[in-house]
């Protein structure tokens, strides 16, 4: 009964769908639109595309289709820019008109349709949670007030690998303990707190919750719902989890850490340091945000910053241990201007030209967030001619544009010192549109003044205080890549061999 059901329920939607698709197509104007594969109805390219539009394989449709191309999905408009002067159009001549956010069915779940900073569209309420959060997350006096803690958590993770046999003889998955030292980083900045081992239980209920939102936010198991409204009835039980995971998430962060900092803040006498949420909660009295927003503030961080920072360090450990001669090469830097066991700091990094040359080459070639994070134009837009409907998904290729050989020299090759030579003069700030891991202009990534130092002092500490190598009877960690909605992560993660240094 059941089955037959559901059998006559897909039939009348497909009927629907046709229908709809047939009405829309007599009653709308006729557009000029990007370049791309013939549509079908109803699924537009999706079935002939697939779900895992990652970088890769969007550098193979923009070699057939062009810079600019676009593909239905189902009912939704997506856009592919694979060049830096669309790159350009987009994020910055273009910055307001395609500066909202694509929130999809998950999404507007996580975000409670957009309360949060990240994944709000652009307008009143997107420049006022960034205001809000540019004092105390976004500035280098919030990294001068951090960094020594940052240093701190650098030095307990080198301090506890060295007490680890197993470190130097068969090797150790040193994310895990990297993992803790990312949380403590950003709950230092957030709640003044940290947590003091792996197994920690609210650190645990905390790692568990966040990593259930990546996956479900990250997995393609869901697009059919999105792209394709009418069959949104067949995901209730995965948008049910998706709601669940929120709320006990939410939770979370209320109980143990905002009413927490709450209660702390009040004892506290006025003029003591503040921690970030200590600003939040002052917007919130204020009356410029409400309780909810101070939670999806929270969301945010654990998001936008933890992981990504921790992808990042893990590509960057995994090359070095790929190219032995460039680990030596940075430790040579280290120990000659800061001189042999001196621990480098905050302070010294700008001096590190290397150090700074190998993490924009990681973030090149292992580019964390290689698609941005997607933009849409709230209304109809025009783009190097073509009609871009409104509410289109907008993705930025920004892998591609810093892995084209057409701009850029043995692309392929991991070469720090391409930043020191002929591309000397490329920041990650955004300064060349062939060049954007942190986005570029008003959706561009705020947080790159935390990341940078954090990148710089863990992947120094590390390469100062051990030789990193691959597990014995290896030559080489496996860097094959595994990519999700928009991330680039390393799809094993590695075990390496960390041999303290004698120094
Ligand atoms: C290596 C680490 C990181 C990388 C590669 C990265 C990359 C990015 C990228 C590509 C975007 C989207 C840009 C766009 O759509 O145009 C973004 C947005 C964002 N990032 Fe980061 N990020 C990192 C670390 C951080 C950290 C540490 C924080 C916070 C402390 C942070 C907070 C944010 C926020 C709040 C946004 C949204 C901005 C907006 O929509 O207005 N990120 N990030």
């Amino acid at each position: 009964m059941d089955h037959l059901l559901s059998e006559s329920y897909l039939i009348a939607v497909f009927m629907a769908v046709v229908l709809a698709t047939m009405i829309s197509k007599l009653r709308g104007k006729k557009l000029k639109l990007p370049p791309g594969p013939i549509p079908v109805p109803v699924f537009g390219n999706w079935l002939q595309v697939g779900d895992d539009l990652n970088h890769r394989n969007l550098v193979d449709y923009a070699k057939k289709f062009g810079d600019l191309f676009h593909l239905r999905m189902g009912q939704r408009d997506l856009v592919v820019i694979s060049s830096p002067d669309l790159a350009k159009e987009v994020l910055h001549t273009k910055g307001v008109e395609f500066g909202s956010r694509y929130r999809n069915i998950v999404y507007d779940i996580f975000t409670g349709k957009g309360q949060d900073m990240v994944f709000t569209v652009y307008g009143e309420h997107w420049r006022k949670m960034r205001r809000i959060m540019t004092v105390p997350f976004f500035t280098n006096k919030v990294v001068q007030q951090n960094r020594e803690g940052w240093e701190l958590e650098a030095s307990s993770v080198v301090d506890e690998v060295k007490k680890n046999p197993d470190a130097a003889t068969r090797g150790i998955v040193v994310r895990k303990r990297l993992q803790l030292m990312m949380y403590n980083n950003m709950f230092r900045v957030m709640f003044g707190k940290r947590f003091e081992s792996e197994d920690d239980p609210l650190l645990l209920r905390l790692k568990f919750l966040n990593g259930e939102r990546s996956r479900l936010t990250q997995s393609f198991e869901y697009n059919y719902g999105d792209f394709i409204p009418v069959l949104r009835p067949f995901l209730r039980g995965y948008l049910k989890i998706c709601q669940d995971v929120k709320e006990r998430r939410l939770a979370l962060f209320k109980k143990y850490f905002v009413d927490e900092r709450k209660e702390i803040a009040s004892a506290k006498p006025t003029g003591s340091v503040k921690c970030a949420i200590d600003h939040i909660l002052e917007a919130q009295e204020k009356g410029e945000i409400n309780a909810d927003n101070v939670l999806y503030i929270v969301e945010n961080i654990n998001v936008a910053a933890i992981e990504t920072t921790l992808w990042s360090i893990e590509w960057g450990i995994a090359e070095l241990v790929n190219h032995p001669e460039i680990q030596s090469k940075l430790r040579n830097e280290m120990d000659t201007v800061l001189g042999p066991g001196v621990q480098v700091t905050e302070p010294d990094l700008h001096k590190l030209a290397y150090l700074q040359a190998v993490l924009k080459e990681t973030l090149r070639l292992r580019m964390g967030v290689p698609l941005l994070v997607p933009h849409m134009n709230l209304k109809d837009a025009t783009l190097a001619g073509y009609d871009i409907p409104a509410e289109s998904k907008i993705l930025v290729n920004a892998w591609w544009l810093a892995n084209n050989p057409e701009r850029w020299k043995k692309p392929e090759e991991f070469r720090p010192e391409r930043f020191l030579e002929e591309e000397a003069h490329v920041e990650a700030n955004g300064n060349d549109f062939r060049y954007l891991p942190f986005g570029v202009g008003r959706r561009s990534c705020p947080g790159i003044v935390l990341a940078l130092p954090i990148l710089g002092i863990t992947i120094g500490r590390l390469v100062q205080n051990f030789e990193l190598l691959p597990p014995p009877g290896q030559s080489k960690v496996d860097t094959s890549e595994i990519g999700g909605q928009f991330s680039l992560k390393i799809l094993n993660h590695s075990t390496i061999v960390m041999k303290p240094r004698d120094i």
